[in-house]
């Protein structure tokens, strides 16, 4: 099966999920999301838990380690399949396929949930929906944990080359091409291992990328290159996000936006890593976690 957008949600294909399940996405991850995240979640600990969107489940299985009892939950089966391969042992671990836009639980019945880069998989209605199935489950004051690839204007580079160079050589290799060749014109081309992150806009049937003055808008289907390949996902934005969650009785409790402060603190990263970035990561935030509690009703 090929990748595509889907009614609710998205599909990476059987060799999709494969490629997914092995790639590690990237230092930047671990520098600004993973860093923060597992700060985060360390302070579970006999807690009701649901991952939704699990993925492969590597987060749920994280949480279980920890002495908690989870759910991991996917819409792609082939997803709950490798996850509940990788992770048989766990006796407080089970994984589940199922929509996000209606939720197999009661309401009020998880101490936390996590929403781990799950809401750029899905279109605005199941978008809304996810936020509102999240509010139902969760227990008054209960937790919900969202991250989000944030900046999608940007495409971030590896230290090989610059933003601007990479993006004019994208915009001629990708001149004219359909959206289903995206994938095989860019892998064929080597300077596509150097851009970590980035995003393509697909309008009116036609490649975009974006710039400052041409960003994709709410709910817009895009594809995203992330380390090792190339998913079909809808754009969300930050303030959509922070919008959508405040609608449903979901309030902020913190908010990560993190990125390096100056060339220093880059410099510093580069000197340290094997895999080392470009200046796009100075003062853009690659990903956001927005920690939100379920206000008591
Ligand atoms: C980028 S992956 C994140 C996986 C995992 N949370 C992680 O951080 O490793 C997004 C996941 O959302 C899942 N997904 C997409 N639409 C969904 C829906 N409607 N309901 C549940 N899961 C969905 C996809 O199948 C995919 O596994």
């Amino acid at each position: 099966m090929r990748k595509k957008h889907h009614k609710t949600g998205t599909n990476y294909g059987d060799n999709g999920v494969k490629k997914y399940s092995k790639s590690k996405h990237g230092p930047d991850g671990k520098i600004f999301l993973d860093k923060y995240l597992t700060s985060l979640l360390n302070k579970y600990k006999k807690s009701t838990i649901l991952d939704v969107g699990c993925g492969v489940g590597i987060w749920s299985a994280y949480m279980a380690n920890l002495d908690n009892v989870v759910v991991g939950l996917d819409i792609q089966k082939k997803m709950i399949d490798i996850a509940k391969g990788k992770y048989l042992n766990l006796q407080n671990l089970n994984f589940i396929v199922g929509d996000t836009e209606k939720l197999p639980f009661r309401e009020k019945y998880f101490d936390l949930i996590l929403s781990l880069n799950v809401g750029c998989n899905l279109p605005s209605t199941t978008f809304r929906k996810h936020f509102n199935e999240i509010s139902r489950v969760l227990k008054d004051r209960g937790i919900a944990i969202v991250t989000l690839p944030d900046s999608l204007d940007l495409f971030f580079t590896d230290r090989n080359h610059d933003s601007d160079t990479l993006k004019k050589l994208v915009c001629k290799d990708i001149e004219s091409t359909k959206i289903q060749d995206l994938e095989d014109v860019l892998s064929k081309k080597s300077y596509f291992s150097n851009i970590m992150r980035s995003t393509f806009i697909v309008r009116n049937n036609k490649v975009i990328i974006p710039n400052s003055s041409n960003s994709p808008v709410n709910g817009e289907k895009i594809w995203r290159k992330i380390p090792g390949l190339l998913i079909p996902n809808f754009s969300h934005s930050y303030n959509e996000y922070v919008k959508v969650a405040q609608e449903t009785n979901l309030k902020i409790k913190k908010v990560y936006r993190e990125s390096f402060k100056n060339h220093l603190e880059l410099e510093k990263h580069n000197q340290n890593s094997l895999e080392k970035l470009g200046c796009e990561y100075i003062g853009n935030p690659v990903f956001s976690i927005i920690v939100l509690e379920r206000i008591g009703t």
